[in-house]
């Protein structure tokens, strides 16, 4: 009798695989999977990778979700990435830089609610006026609270990095957006360099931050090559935090004119609704193969589908990021279209996330750091690479 597969075990010809093992994967076995579960349907497939992916989640989180308080204290960017509602080019509302008492303000709440790790993102501008205000930030947050800071504040000198770092920032997240230089090249005009970026995240490794780093999934032009490369990326570079979202077309952007030139028949809420399962399934193998690193819930996954948070922390994810912007702010720092809370205080964000996970059976690890673990302890994972799949 044929038994239908029902773990990732039967199905990847892995008969001695103990459950909740991390693997090694090749860039043909990776395509392959991204191929089969996704582009070929293969609904067993995808859900065994996401009980695999779930299992190695808890096997090293147990239910625990980590919070990171996102706090966009500005809006005004130097750079020209022609996928961003915020870039220099970009008709906004008002360009904005919140004063350092109303940052302070937000941090105080974060800990006061028990969040006790907040993001510091914005724009990119590189002025000595700005790192000096980063800087004060910073220094100030860790007075007057204990948090733990991370930054999303782009592409820096490295002098800048370690004053920051010496000021007390301790994470920093950036992008790669996609490991393919040459649709990088397509996405960020000059002086722009994909190199330039890989440099910086190896600056910031060298100076000893937590490093975080991500890829949008769905950008005009990108295979699924491509995301299999982004994978092994992440496992390259050792990233320690990895935030992937749907790219989502911003009308008025280049790269949605790039996007409707590729796709001019598709219908654009079912080709999101397909890079909410291929980001999904991203971060499910990114679990698979990284193991014990932070993955996060992206708010971009919510703009789709309402409970996308709560589904990716099922696949994978073991972060998400309560937005605790003042609301007043919220609508100048729409990166994309329906970007959802931008109504929402930081109570009704919190609240309304805390709901959420419990949805799921997850829980707030209220008041701890949650460093990622591979920060301190790197897993091998089980190679299996030289074998056949399926
Ligand atoms: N769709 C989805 N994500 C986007 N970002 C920027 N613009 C978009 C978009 N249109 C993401 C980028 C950036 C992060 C802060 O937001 O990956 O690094």
């Amino acid at each position: 009798m044929h038994l239908a597969p029902k773990t990732l075990r039967d199905y990847l010809v892995l008969p001695n695989l103990p459950k909740a093992t991390p693997l090694r994967l090749s860039h043909v076995q990776l395509t392959n999977i991204l191929t089969t579960a996704w582009r070929h349907r293969d609904v067993k497939l995808q859900a065994a990778l996401y009980e695999h992916a779930n299992d190695i989640t808890t096997r090293f989180f147990g239910n625990k979700v980590y919070y990171r308080g996102l706090i966009e204290f500005s809006n005004i960017c130097e750079n020209k990435c022609s996928y961003c509602g915020i870039n220099k080019d970009a008709t906004v509302k008002t360009r904005y830089l919140m004063p350092i008492r109303e940052v302070l303000e937000v941090a105080n709440w974060a800990e006061a609610n028990n969040i006790q790790n907040i993001m510091l993102q914005s724009g990119e501008v590189r002025t000595p006026a700005r790192i000096k205000y980063l800087e004060a930030l910073i220094r100030a947050i860790r007075q007057e609270t204990s948090l733990t800071i991370s930054l999303s504040v782009g592409e820096l000198a490295e002098y800048d990095y370690q004053r920051l770092y010496d000021a007390g920032a301790r994470r920093y997240l950036i992008r790669i957006e996609t490991s393919n230089p040459d649709l990088y090249a397509k996405l960020h005009p000059e002086p722009m360099s994909w190199h330039k970026r890989v440099e910086c995240l190896k600056t910031l490794q060298s100076i000893g931050y937590m490093l975080g780093t991500g890829i949008m999934v769905g950008l005009p032009g990108q295979t699924l090559e491509d995301l299999a490369n982004d994978i092994l990326f992440f496992n390259k570079i050792g990233a320690n935090m990895i935030g992937m979202g749907p790219y989502i077309p911003q009308p008025n952007t280049p790269a949605a004119g790039m996007w409707k030139e590729i796709n001019p028949m598709t219908d654009k809420k079912s080709y999101l609704r397909a890079m909410f399962e291929l980001t999904t399934l991203m971060n499910a193998l990114t679990r698979i193969t990284l193991a014990n690193a932070n993955i996060s819930a992206t708010t971009a996954l919510q703009a789709i589908e309402p409970r996308g948070r709560e589904i990716a922390l099922q696949r994978g994810a073991n972060v998400v990021m309560p937005i605790l912007t003042p609301t007043k702010y919220r609508e100048a720092y729409q990166l994309y279209e329906g970007k959802p809370c931008i109504t929402d205080t930081a109570a009704q964000c919190q609240g309304c996330l805390g709901k959420r996970l419990v949805s799921v059976e997850k829980q707030e690890a209220s008041n701890e750091v949650g460093d990622p673990l591979n920060f301190y302890e790197s897993i091998t994972p089980l190679d299996v690479t030289t074998q056949t799949l399926f």
